[in-house]
């Protein structure tokens, strides 16, 4: 019987075969590229929002807090974006005519509420939750970046599940003590800029986060029971404008648990206290994992912890 493919066919049918592999590794690569592109992601992009609302005027312009207008935040799931209310609170007396605020005015005016572009928005089958991550000592920049510094918001971390795990499985690298949550410019101690911490005797009642008391001033011997209470009061802890603005104490609902702004003034009481040092963020971070009872990296990275 003739030979109907000759001996370099073989070679051809061989290398095509390779051909091909290299191609579906290429495409798959590819897709996988894509997956995690910032178009497919948005991160970083910045829709055309209704109105052209700046963080970094408001906050670090006009230093309001993130409770002001993010009332939620460590009570809920959802940290919630405000109601025209908030904006009219203020933008009834200024900038009053700006075409800008026109679609403020129109919502303040129909009841409508302002259709805000979700900037970060998860699928549906990922659970999450704000609180949990706020009271065990995350900071909103941790995840969200500089906020303070956003003239128009947008995301600076993908969200993806990589993302959630990588910390999950090391969440020590980002606690801080709960006072600092709201603080955009936080580093970290520092041999230069040292933190200092104390549990706090007879804290019961209180969340386990706030069972520590941490300062970067230095208590010294002189007088630390002094020191530590001053941490807690609200002025101390950065959170007076919530309690202070004009809406009234968003932290009034009863029944509710306690969380970060809802620490009484301690005024009068005096705890002997013993503060330790840390000058690494890895100290103070397994420092904060025991005090806060964060539970094991295996656990919090289990399917169930996020896909429920
Ligand atoms: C004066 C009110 C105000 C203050 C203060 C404020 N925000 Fe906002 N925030 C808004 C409004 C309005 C939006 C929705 C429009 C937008 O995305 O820019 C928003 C959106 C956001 C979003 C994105 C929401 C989404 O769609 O995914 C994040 C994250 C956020 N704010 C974080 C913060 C943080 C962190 C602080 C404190 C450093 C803060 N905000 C302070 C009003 C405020
Ligand atoms: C505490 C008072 C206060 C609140 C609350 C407030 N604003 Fe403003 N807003 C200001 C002031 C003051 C300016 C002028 C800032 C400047 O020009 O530096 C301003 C400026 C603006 C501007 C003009 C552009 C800019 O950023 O300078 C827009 C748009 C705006 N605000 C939207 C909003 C919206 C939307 C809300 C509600 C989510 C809101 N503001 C809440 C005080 C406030
Ligand atoms: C552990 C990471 C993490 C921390 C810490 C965090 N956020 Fe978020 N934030 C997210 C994620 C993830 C979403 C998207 C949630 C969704 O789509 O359901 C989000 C959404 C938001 C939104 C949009 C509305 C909402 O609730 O979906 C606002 C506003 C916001 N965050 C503000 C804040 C503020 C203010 C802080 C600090 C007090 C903070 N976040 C701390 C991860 C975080
Ligand atoms: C910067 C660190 C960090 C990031 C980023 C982060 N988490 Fe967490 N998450 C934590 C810590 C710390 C806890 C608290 C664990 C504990 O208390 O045992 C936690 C707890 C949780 C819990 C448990 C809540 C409960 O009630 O048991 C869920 C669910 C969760 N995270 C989902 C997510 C998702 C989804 C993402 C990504 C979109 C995410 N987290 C990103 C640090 C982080
Ligand atoms: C810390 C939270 C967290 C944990 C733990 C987690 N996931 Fe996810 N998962 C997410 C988030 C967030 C997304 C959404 C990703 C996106 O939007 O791109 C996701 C998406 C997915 C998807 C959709 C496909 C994809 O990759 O986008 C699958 C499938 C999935 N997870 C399976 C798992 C399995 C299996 C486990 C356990 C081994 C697990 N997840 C553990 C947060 C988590």
């Amino acid at each position: 019987m003739a030979q109907v493919f000759d001996r370099s066919s073989n070679a051809l049918a061989r290398m095509s075969l390779v051909l091909a592999g290299l191609i579906v590794i290429a495409v798959g690569v590819t897709l996988n590229e894509l997956q995690r592109s910032p178009w497919v992601t948005r991160q970083g992009q910045r829709p055309d929002q209704p109105v052209p609302f700046s963080h970094k005027h408001h906050v670090e312009g006009l230093g309001l807090q993130c409770q002001y207008c993010h009332q939620q935040v460590e009570k809920a799931a959802y940290s919630g974006v405000p109601p025209t209310k908030t904006c009219i609170n203020c933008h009834s007396q200024i900038w009053t005519n700006a075409n800008l605020l026109e679609p403020v005015r129109q919502s303040w005016a129909t009841g409508a509420s302002i259709q805000w572009i979700r900037v970060h928005d998860l699928p549906d089958y990922v659970y999450f939750n704000h609180s949990i991550h706020v009271n065990k000592g995350l900071g909103c920049a941790s995840c969200h970046g500089r906020v303070d510094q956003m003239p128009i918001m947008y995301m600076q971390n993908t969200l993806q599940m990589e993302w959630c795990l990588n910390c999950h499985r090391n969440p020590a690298a980002n606690l801080r003590p709960t006072t600092e949550i709201y603080n955009m410019a936080w580093q970290g101690p520092s041999t230069e800029k040292p933190v200092w911490c104390a549990d706090i005797p007879n804290s019961y009642g209180r969340p386990t986060a706030q069972q520590v008391s941490c300062t970067t001033k230095n208590p010294g011997n002189s007088n630390p029971e002094l020191a530590s209470l001053q941490m807690q009061t609200p002025e101390q802890s950065g959170l007076s404008a919530a309690h202070s603005g004009t809406m009234g104490s968003p932290h009034s609902n009863q029944g509710q648990e306690k969380t970060v702004s809802d620490l009484p003034p301690a005024n009068g009481i005096v705890m002997p206290v013993n503060y330790k040092k840390f000058t690494t963020q890895l100290d103070l971070g397994r420092y904060l994992t025991k005090q806060y009872h964060i539970r094991g990296a295996n656990e919090i990275s289990s399917c169930e912890t996020c896909h429920r």
